[in-house]
């Protein structure tokens, strides 16, 4: 494995005081960032990273919910009510989705992730092995977890096998690969596409094996008026009641949340997902954050699938999560720039059990960083770098990018990807799909 020297850069760099913008040198070797400003003893690199007058250092962005597949199904149900959205469009469309156009989806995701900025991602997708496959060639960190719908009754669940076939293909993996990039969680959809016995089963299941749960929670107000009807409690309530919340668990969304549920999320140490631009998009709303943050809630940020967003890049999310807390608020220091950056990086690492791994420019981390352009017109000047990336980026600045101390973009150029292929792919997968 390559070393490598990223010399005299301007950095965003989080510790326990919070997110600073600093310049550094920083030395990469076997996969970790070995040194920041402190060179390690008789290091020699292979490839030095100089001229960085003009650029900036950041480590990876984390989307800690989507599901990669679903690139495929962009644009394809814009501007309607949620539920016309899911049942009448994407799950019809989804149901049709092959293994092999489903990984081409996820590719083409793994390229705009990384094209934008984003080294490491939370899935729930439908189809584990082919998905694990092209995950593994885009050289990208993950946590996979097959969607799990079903029902349990006397201890027996009902879910068409998706549960074994999860638990198949994480062993497959497990004995093929030890490059530590690829982990695995479980992933009950949401409360009202699984029944109680099936939760229970399911939190069970990954309680015995140390895995995590990934969940949908309180998307839209509607799923929070059924949960009211039939259980006479809010979803988090009701899943609180089942035992399915705790420190391993993270729930995507969170939109239509009490007081009361945002203590609960807390006292059982859970992460929230906020996919702000998806929520808004399809008229649930979006999360309280401010709340949530000012709780103490472990908060991360997701795009969700494109076929709601419409993109994977967190840049937007960053964006809109700082804009629309200011507006409806109508006070500006609402989630600063600075809080969602650290949502985007150590949230996310806290949220999928990778902290200590991943999510800051830090000694000892695994070397998951990007390069960023800063010589556009849209960035000068640049006194504040760290409002930069909430306000006038892009994501499309990303120049180069490394993930486990390997490069996987060099000058805006994919080293791990085809994407001529992927893009031709993709589109002949797409006008299946609608055809
Ligand atoms: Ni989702």
């Amino acid at each position: 494995m390559s070393s490598y020297e990223i010399k005299d850069i301007r950095a965003v760099i989080t510790d326990e005081t919070g997110v600073h913008f600093k310049p550094v040198s920083v030395y990469i070797d076997g996969g970790l960032i070995a040194g920041v400003n402190r060179r390690p003893d008789g290091f020699i690199p292979d490839y030095v990273y100089s001229n960085n007058a003009r650029k900036l250092l950041i480590p990876g962005l984390i989307n800690a919910h989507t599901h990669s597949h679903m690139s495929l199904l962009r644009g394809c149900a814009d501007d309607m009510p949620f539920h016309t959205w899911l049942f009448d469009r994407v799950l019809p469309l989804e149901d049709r989705l092959t293994p092999q156009s489903a990984a081409w989806g996820t590719l083409l995701s793994c390229a705009e992730m990384i094209r934008t900025g984003t080294t490491c991602f939370n899935d729930m997708h439908m189809f584990e092995e082919v998905i694990l496959d092209a995950v593994h060639r885009s050289g990208m960190r993950a946590v996979l977890s097959r969607g799990l719908v079903g029902t349990c009754r006397d201890g027996i669940p009902s879910d068409g096998g998706r549960l074994e076939q999860a638990f198949r293909d994480i062993d497959a993996y497990r004995q093929q690969n030890t490059n530590g990039l690829i982990s695995f969680a479980l992933a009950p959809h949401a409360p009202y596409t699984c029944d109680e016995g099936y939760l229970r089963h399911v939190a069970q299941t990954a309680r015995a094996h140390g895995l995590r749960l990934h969940i949908h929670v309180a998307e839209s107000r509607r799923e929070c008026e059924d949960s009211q009807r039939e259980h006479a409690k809010t979803p988090v309530e009701w899943l609180d009641s089942i035992g399915i919340l705790n420190s391993q668990t993270l729930a995507a969304h969170c939109v239509h949340i009490t007081p009361n549920d945002i203590g609960i999320l807390r006292d059982r140490g859970v992460s929230v997902a906020v996919n702000t631009v998806s929520n808004m998009k399809l008229g649930n709303g979006f999360a309280p954050v401010p709340q949530m943050a000012a709780a103490g809630v472990n908060i991360a940020l997701g795009t969700d699938g494109a076929a709601s967003n419409n993109t994977q890049n967190l840049f937007r999310e960053l964006n809109a999560l700082t804009l629309v807390h200011k507006g409806h608020t109508q006070d500006p220091a609402s989630v600063t720039a600075r809080e969602a950056f650290y949502m985007a990086t150590m949230g996310g690492a806290r949220a999928l059990g990778l902290d200590g791994v991943t999510g800051a420019i830090q000694e000892g981390l695994r070397a998951d960083l990007v390069i960023l352009n800063l010589d556009m017109p849209h960035l000068t000047p640049c006194p504040d770098e760290i409002s930069a990336l909430a306000y006038g980026m892009t994501g499309l600045e990303a120049e180069t990018v490394f993930i486990n101390g390997k490069p996987v973009m060099e000058k805006g150029e994919l080293l791990t990807i085809d994407l001529p292929r992927v893009l031709y792919e993709t589109e002949q997968a797409a006008r299946k799909l609608h055809g």
